[in-house]
């Protein structure tokens, strides 16, 4: 079986190697001769745990490729995958011109029937607009092949994209036809030993999943923050709050941790869309609304913290920040609250000596040579003030407190993940700082 994905992005990169890892014939396209060249020398245009190694082995055994021309890749392709970026428009709303352009393509050099998926997180209406565009460039060249749209939205999380691909917790497929829903059936199989569904449905439902889905999680991750801020002026622990309701099987355990507020590329851009799409349609997501409102104001706790422990003039202070990237396993800066944090604590005149793992070198796109670049954990702390913990990086766990003792000027911790355990560091004589704990 073989197969194109167009988008060596994220989302395309990991669905064409994963696919490829299971012996199917896999040709990912992209328009950007450099990062082809790279990828076909084994670099890696992000960080994903285990994906270098797995695109080094499918690329030697001869199943995945690399291209920029999708004009021959398609040839013999039962299915064509468009993993292109749609960058929000300056409205919020999804910008369709990558996606329609590759469909466009596919219409002009497709040369048997094939399965047009959309894997891009698109609005719903999407799939209809992809069918209109493949089917204008079809008529341009007076061609009758036929074709079907899908929508196959992912869900995978950056930083366990691999896994979470391999033994997905369910599959999505709208499809409009049986022809189209038999490939991607064959296709899935391999992936669904656990006894996990694929789920057919109608395109426009598969569309909204993917929004309903990330909106859920963004709703829950909010409805805590708001929960934790609360329990802080009621004297209650947040961490105690979350144990007590998360046992509840409605409920569940997952996405209640509390924090500094979601990021990434896919919360922050999927809320903003739906809400965009309800407005468009007279309809509007309160919920949402609120979500996202939330979520501003919690980038700002931790240094609301910092102002009430040392004022509102930071001028002279410097404080270490541990951890850069919006969640840990993962070199993305985009909309992560660590910025936000960062240049509030530049516009009170202070310092920042900081250290992520893996994601240093995307943080000097958005915070250039304001703040000292460490070289490690231990590094940001020399003369530091006081430590911020932003991403909760599984090395920050466990850190050796003797050494960090030293190295700061006072013992005090703002914890904006909970990863340290309030008793423990208070009895090591830190003023300790989380989010939604009783003081
Ligand atoms: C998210 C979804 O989890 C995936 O299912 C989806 O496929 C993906 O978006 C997408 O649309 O492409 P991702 O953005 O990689 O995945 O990251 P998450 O692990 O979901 O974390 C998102 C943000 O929520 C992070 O900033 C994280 O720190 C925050 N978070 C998460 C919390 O603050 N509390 C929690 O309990 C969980």
């Amino acid at each position: 079986m073989k197969i194109t994905i167009v988008g060596t992005g994220y989302v395309g990169l990991v669905t064409g190697t994963c696919f490829s890892e299971v012996g199917i014939d896999v040709t990912c396209v992209d328009i950007d001769q450099k990062k082809i060249d790279g990828l076909k020398e084994g670099i890696m245009p992000i960080y994903e745990p285990g994906l270098e190694t797995m695109v080094l082995r499918n690329v030697e055994k001869g199943r995945l490729h690399f291209s920029t021309s999708l004009k021959d890749s398609i040839q013999g392709s039962e299915a064509v995958f468009i993993a292109v970026g749609t960058p929000p428009g300056e409205d919020g709303s999804a910008d369709l011109k990558y996606v329609l352009a590759v469909a466009d393509e596919v219409g002009q050099h497709m040369n048997d029937y094939i399965v047009v998926v959309t894997k891009s997180t698109v609005p719903v209406g999407t799939a209809r607009k992809v069918k209109n565009t493949v089917n204008k460039a079809l008529e341009k060249r007076k061609s009758e092949l036929a074709f079907d749209v899908a929508s196959n939205p992912e869900f995978l999380k950056e930083g366990a994209a691999i896994q979470d691909f391999l033994k997905p917790d369910r599959i999505v497929v709208g499809v409009e036809t049986d022809r189209a829903k038999k490939i991607m059936e064959k296709l899935y199989k391999p992936f669904l030993l656990n006894g996990h569904p694929t789920i057919f449905m109608d395109v426009p439902s598969a569309e909204m999943t993917k929004y309903a889905a990330n909106s859920m999680l963004a709703t829950k991750i909010s409805f805590m923050n708001d929960i934790a801020n609360l329990c802080e002026i009621m004297g209650a622990d947040v961490n105690m709050v979350r144990r007590g309701i998360g046992s509840d099987s409605r409920i569940g355990t997952k996405f209640i941790y509390p924090g500094v507020g979601y990021g990434g590329s896919c919360f922050p851009k999927d809320v903003k869309a739906l809400i965009k799409t309800a407005e468009e349609n007279g309809y509007p997501m309160r919920v949402l609304k609120s979500v996202e409102d939330v979520n501003e104001h919690q980038k700002s706790v931790l240094v609301n913290k910092v102002k009430k422990h040392f004022g509102d003039n930071l001028t002279g202070m410097t404080f270490a920040v541990w951890g850069l990237s919006f969640k840990p396993k993962t070199d993305d800066m985009r909309e992560a609250p660590s910025i936000v944090i960062i240049n509030q604590l530049i516009e009170l005149g202070a310092e920042i000596k900081a250290f992520d793992p893996v994601a240093m070198e995307e943080a000097k796109r958005d915070l250039h040579d304001t703040i000292t670049y460490c070289k490690d954990e231990y590094e940001a702390l020399v003369d530091a003030d006081a430590l911020l913990l932003v991403t909760e990086w599984p090395e920050f766990r466990v850190p050796n407190f003797t050494v960090v003792s030293k190295l700061l000027k006072n013992k005090v911790i703002f914890d904006g993940r909970n990863i340290y355990d309030p008793a423990e560091v208070k009895e090591l004589g830190y003023v300790y700082y989380g989010i939604g704990l009783s003081q």
